[in-house]
């Protein structure tokens, strides 16, 4: 049974039970404590914790996941994937363990002639936690099986929760014996290989705190409803009814593996280490073109790091295959292929998604090339000097400069019959994870312990926001915190918190800045210079208390920072209109990845497939945004369902969550964009836009800066007055500007060249006196001297051979000194004649050298070398002339 087949039986089979589908979340969603989602609940997990209402009683998803704690399993054994997909049913309050039962049996065992997968009931076993005997009971009576297949479990294997404090519950898991050939008798608690996990059903009832009951800490609460959460492994039920040997094998998987055949040149499963790098570049190719899906681009943290070391491991696994040239495009094209049919956005943003992964490519192969000539460098040294380990430092360079991941090193190592120091490499490596979890930790402050936030929501509900409409508002104060702690007062000069019922305050999000303002009260102030929205839905108002004391409960007026308000509004239309324009020059491959909007002025990132951006196209950009502005076009916001809003065209950023209502800012044709953030009402607002510059700032990804409103202005002035300012200087109309300079540097060029000629000439002028002054000793003619100022380097050669050629057929020396910052530097030429009676110039060198404290030599005809003390050039001199004379 192909995937899509699994997939389909599975949502068919929970709609027809009264479950809703929801499509899958994006890979990335805004949790703090998540970089990745992981299971099929994190998209419901407000609904578990009762912190908004579900809008169905029950659902059902084909959740994409991505888990890397695992990585280096990968392809060693049957099950582990980086990317897989999780087929789940949700129950909110509505049915529990009876229902979850009923549900998944059916479906397992259904024949597939009646829309089930047809798994042999015979083959079934399950798990229970600890003393579910409520599970066992209904294992027994829905599905008729016997106690000797229903195994109890502890809190490790049979407990459920995100590895953090939220939702989580006791578990009953279905497991599929596979027979046995493939491992020891005795259920999944014998042997988990032989014994494959297929569908994992949580009884969602609890609430943990810090501590997990995985390890048996209470919970700290139970949830408002008892929920199911279920989630079943596509791939794994693939790989079962597809009689395939693992999950690398199933057929969305298997076409990469092909591929990796066809360009290395070698046959999948013939020999065991090559199929671990077969199956590696299989996973890793699906789950990276998954998270460059979402809008992940390879970077040096969080999701960025995990996604640049599976590429690099896909590179590093291919070479090691023996395949030399780019191939990650040619992988994520058969990604693409097979799971665009699901996901079909993959086919519509590939030119992006392969233009960020072949860059990646790019720069790994280029410090790839230079990782391995350090190394060799470094085995090098360790064989000369007789050693057989390569040091540790050295292997942690090529980790963190290089970017090797370190098997590549001790692969490499031991190819060249060496063993790396691994206890240094190690102990860098701590040092390093320490530097990152401090660094992580500071980065964390102020959203160190949300708990405090969330109480807040649970007592007030959300922040109501009103900054839409207006700038001020009547609001109450309903939370006060002071060093993350809650306080009933807090007094001039205090830095505080304050949580409002409702507020103009636009949070910082999507890019755009967070306001500025002040919060008045009857006998007090607090000037606002930051709010955040730590928690979804509240909105917290940071600042510093300027007057009396700020107490809880406090009617206050509040008031937003219109100026500043107004201006970040005209960069966020501006940032819209700056999209749509580069959109319209480069393509849809070109989509955002930040934006940032300030008081008159704009960020804006993009992936760029073709690299730079013309200088022609930016100004084609600048000009076509400006037109819109002229347009005066009415900008009009509207909510609408997520539906529609895709119908209509409008612009979605990957990795945001959106939920079924959208907010639309549309311009009309021109921009359609989904978005929260704060806008002018009309595009003539805006008054001018300016774009300033356009530069990489790597992988693939190009930044736009441009200048809005007044402050466009002003910097269009400040150009002005600077060209002003030249054309006075250079006596010029402002138009005639390049041309005259251009001519002044082609002058300059000129003279340039014209006073080296001179130099050159004079050089050259002083060899026929240099010649003409030559002695005589018995035959042969000497020139020793103290070369003309200035002369020296490449113009000592010239000269020494320009009178050499000036002495003719004569037998002839000629020993030309230079002095130069205190150093001496000479050269000797010999004529032909010379060299036929036996002299030669580099056998001359000894004979003068220490004179003046140095040494040389060269071949026959020319020689050189340098001293340190020009004082010795006499002595030198006359060294040389006793050496002559026979
Ligand atoms: N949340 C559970 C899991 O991830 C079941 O969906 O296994």
């Amino acid at each position: 049974m192909q995937t899509h087949e699994i997939v389909r039986r599975f949502t068919a089979h929970f709609e027809k039970h009264g479950h809703t589908s929801v499509p899958s979340a994006s890979l990335i969603l805004e949790d703090p404590q998540l970089l990745f989602v992981n299971a099929g609940m994190v998209q419901f997990k407000p609904y578990f914790l009762g912190e908004v209402p579900p809008p169905y009683p029950r659902a059902t998803s084909i959740q994409k996941c991505v888990r890397t704690p695992d990585i280096d399993e990968v392809g060693k054994t049957t099950r582990h994937a980086t990317f897989f997909q999780m087929a789940g049913n949700f129950s909110f309050g509505d049915y529990f363990k009876r229902g979850a039962i009923e549900f998944a049996w059916t479906l397992i065992t259904n024949s597939q002639g009646d829309g089930g997968y047809g798994f042999d009931p015979e083959r079934i076993w399950v798990t229970v936690f600890n003393d579910d005997d409520e599970a066992i009971g209904l294992w027994r009576e829905i599905a008729g099986l016997p106690e000797e297949r229903i195994q109890r479990r502890g809190g490790d294997d049979n407990y459920w929760d995100m590895g953090v404090p939220g939702p989580g519950g006791p578990c009953s898991e279905i497991y599929y014996d596979r027979g046995p050939e493939f491992g020891a008798e005795g259920g999944p608690e014998a042997d988990e290989d032989r014994y494959l996990e297929i569908w994992n059903l949580v009884f969602m009832q609890d609430e943990r705190g810090e501590l997990s009951p995985k390890k048996g800490h209470p919970p700290i609460g139970t949830l408002p409803h008892k929920n199911i959460d279920t989630g079943m492994g596509v791939e794994r039920v693939a790989f079962l009814l597809q009689g395939v040997d693992n999950v690398y094998e199933t057929d969305l998987v298997r076409p990469v593996i092909a591929k990796a055949e066809e360009l290395s040149g070698r046959t999948y499963g013939r020999n065991t280490e090559d199929d671990v790098r077969f199956r590696v570049i299989a996973d890793h190719a699906r789950s990276s073109v998954m998270i460059v899906g979402d809008g992940v681009t390879p970077g040096n943290e969080g999701r960025g790091y995990v996604l640049r070391r599976l590429l690099r491991r896909i590179v590093r696994s291919a070479r090691l295959l023996g395949v030399t040239g780019p191939c990650l495009g040619e992988f994520a094209t058969v990604v693409r292929d097979a799971m665009s049919a699901t996901y079909p956005e993959l086919a519509a943003d590939f030119e992006r998604i392969s233009a960020v992964i072949r860059a990646e490519e790019e720069t790994f192969r280029a410090t790839l090339t230079a990782g391995e000539k350090i190394f060799d460098t470094a085995v090098d040294e360790a064989k000369r000097s007789g050693r057989s380990t390569l040091p540790g430092d050295q292997a942690f360079a090529l980790h963190d400069t290089y970017g090797f991941p370190i098997d590549l090193t001790l692969e490499m190592a031991e190819e060249a019959g060496l063993v790396v120091d691994r206890e240094r490499f190690t102990a860098l490596m701590d040092e390093q994870r320490t530097r990152a979890k401090a660094d992580a930790a500071e980065r964390k402050v102020g959203f160190v312990d949300v708990s405090v936030y969330r109480a807040v929501l649970d007592t007030h509900g959300v922040t109501d926001f009103l900054g839409y409409q207006t700038l001020t508002s009547e609001s109450r104060v309903v939370g006060l915190l002071r060093d993350g702690q809650t306080v009933p007062a807090a007094e001039e000069g205090e830095r505080v918190e304050v949580l409002l019922d409702r507020t103009p305050f636009y949070a910082e999000a999507g890019g755009q800045q967070a306001d500025t303002g002040v919060l008045r009260g009857a006998s007090f102030e607090v000037r606002v210079d930051d709010v955040q929205s730590p928690v979804a839905g509240l909105r917290v108002h940071r600042g510093v208390v300027t007057a009396g004391t700020v107490t809880l409960d406090a009617e206050i007026v509040t008031e937003v920072d219109r100026a500043r308000r107004a201006a970040v509004s005209r960069a966020h239309t501006a940032t819209h209109l700056v999209h749509a324009g580069v959109r319209g020059a480069l393509g849809s491959a070109a989509a955002q990845a930040g934006s940032l909007n300030a008081p008159g002025r704009l960020r804006f990132d993009f992936t760029s497939p073709t690299g730079a951006v013309p200088a022609a196209a930016l100004v084609e950009i600048e000009e076509e945004v400006n037109s819109v502005l002229q347009e005066d076009r009415e900008i009009q916001t509207y909510e609408t369902s997520l539906d529609s809003a895709r119908k209509l065209g409008a612009m979605m950023l990957f990795g945001e969550k959106y939920g079924d209502s959208v907010r639309v800012v549309d311009m009309g044709d021109y921009s359609r964009e989904l978005c929260g953030g704060t806008h002018v009402g009309r595009t003539g607002e805006l008054g001018l836009v300016r774009v300033l510059s356009e530069a990489s700032i790597g992988s693939g990804v190009r930044r736009v800066e441009a200048l809005v409103g007044l402050d466009a202005f002003k910097h269009a002035t400040t150009e002005h007055l600077l060209v002003n300012q030249l054309a006075d200087q250079l006596k010029a109309r402002p138009e005639e500007l390049p041309d005259r300079i251009g001519s002044l540097v082609e002058r300059l060029r000129t003279a340039e060249r014209d006073l080296e000629k001179h130099r050159a000439d004079a050089v050259l002028a002083s060899g026929a006196s240099l010649a003409d002054a030559a002695e005589d000793l018995d035959g042969t003619a000497l020139v020793a001297v103290t070369a003309p100022d200035g002369v020296t380097g490449n113009d000592l050669r010239t000269l020494a051979a320009d009178v050499r050629g000036k002495l003719g057929d004569r037998p002839g020396v000629v020993a030309l000194f230079a002095v130069e910052d205190g150093k001496v530097s000479f050269v000797v030429a010999t004529t032909k004649a010379a060299r036929d009676n036996g002299i030669a110039a580099g056998k001359l060198i000894p004979e003068f050298a220490a004179a003046v404290g140095g040494r040389g030599g060269g071949k026959p005809d020319l020689a050189q070398g340098g001293g340190t003390d020009p004082a010795g050039i006499d002595a030198a001199i006359q060294k040389l002339r006793s050496a002559l004379r026979p």
